[in-house]
């Protein structure tokens, strides 16, 4: 059967993509913020993961006004890179798993979470940021990639909980899978981040540290947490973080931390960074 292995949630931030494709990263600024990421390149070739089960947000590449789908899968068997104003970065199409695709829309639709079905998507910074930080510079990816679009751009986003309750679907739906596939369940965004207005810049290091020591210690109070706490104590942008709640919604109760890095400056938002395991036995 399908298993879900690990949960990973990072930052997102494009101009850590930018970094990566111009050849920045051994620059005074950008050094500190990819050193913490080797631990992870070592643990992704060590687990070799078959298929990442990838939460993110689009940013008006792929939905745009027309349509905004609160939760949206991809079930495709190829996701283009999307061109952000820029041209598209320089990494390889990502390949999906339209086999597991379709059953946990299947699963999570039965379950009655109406997710949108989406065959054809170009996944944009949210999604291919993450891959390079965990796999490098690579011809090919070395995982299929079931993207999970969440809005978290136009207003209302889904809550914490629904979020929470979403990656419990999703774990149920993987466990329920014949396959014999190593699963991962990643979470990206985040953290403080304010893009525009007058408190841009914004970033507040000890809400962020709370914010990863809650997903272990304090999960059950983290998911009940409003969206106004998101968006005052990290920023408007910061509620991109309810995603990492789908990730730990997934691993069920216990989990064990095995790797964290946060890092500020990089770009205008905090980087942050965690590994999480499923400690087993509860999911239901
Ligand atoms: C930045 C971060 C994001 O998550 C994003 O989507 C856009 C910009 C930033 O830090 O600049
Ligand atoms: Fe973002």
């Amino acid at each position: 059967m399908a298993r879900i292995t690990a949960g990973i949630s990072t930052s997102h931030i494009p101009a850590v993509g930018a970094a990566l494709d111009n050849g920045k990263i051994g620059e005074a600024y950008w050094k500190p913020v990819f050193a913490g990421y080797e631990w992870v390149k070592q643990y992704e070739k060590d687990s070799k993961p078959d298929v990442i089960v990838l939460v993110y947000n689009d940013h008006a590449s792929a939905f745009d006004m027309k349509i905004i789908p609160t939760f949206a899968i991809g079930c495709a068997e190829e996701f283009p890179i999307a061109d952000e104003g820029w041209g598209p970065r320089p990494v390889p199409a990502v390949q999906g798993h339209p086999d597991l695709a379709w059953h946990i829309a299947q699963c999570c639709i039965l379950d009655e979470f109406d997710l949108t079905i989406i065959n054809e998507m170009a996944v944009d910074h949210g999604l291919t940021v993450p891959m390079s930080l965990m796999f490098g510079q690579v011809p090919e990816w070395p995982v299929k990639v079931v993207p999970l679009a969440v809005n978290v751009v136009t207003y209302p986003p889904p809550s914490g909980n629904r979020c929470w309750l979403l990656g419990e679907a999703i774990a149920r739906a993987v466990a329920s899978f014949p396959e014999d596939l190593n699963v991962q369940i990643w979470g990206t965004g985040g953290m403080s981040h304010q893009l525009q207005g007058p408190r841009a810049g914004l970033i507040n290091k000890a809400w962020d540290q709370a914010f990863l020591d809650r997903l272990t210690s304090d999960p059950e109070a983290l998911r009940h947490m409003p969206h106004i706490e998101y968006l005052r104590e990290a920023g408007s942008e910061g509620i991109e973080l309810v995603m990492w709640l789908i990730m730990r919604g997934a691993l069920g109760t216990n989990v064990r931390e095995l790797h964290r890095h946060y890092h500020v400056p990089a770009s205008n938002t905090a980087v942050g960074h965690i590994v999480l395991e499923p400690t087993g036995k509860d999911l239901s």
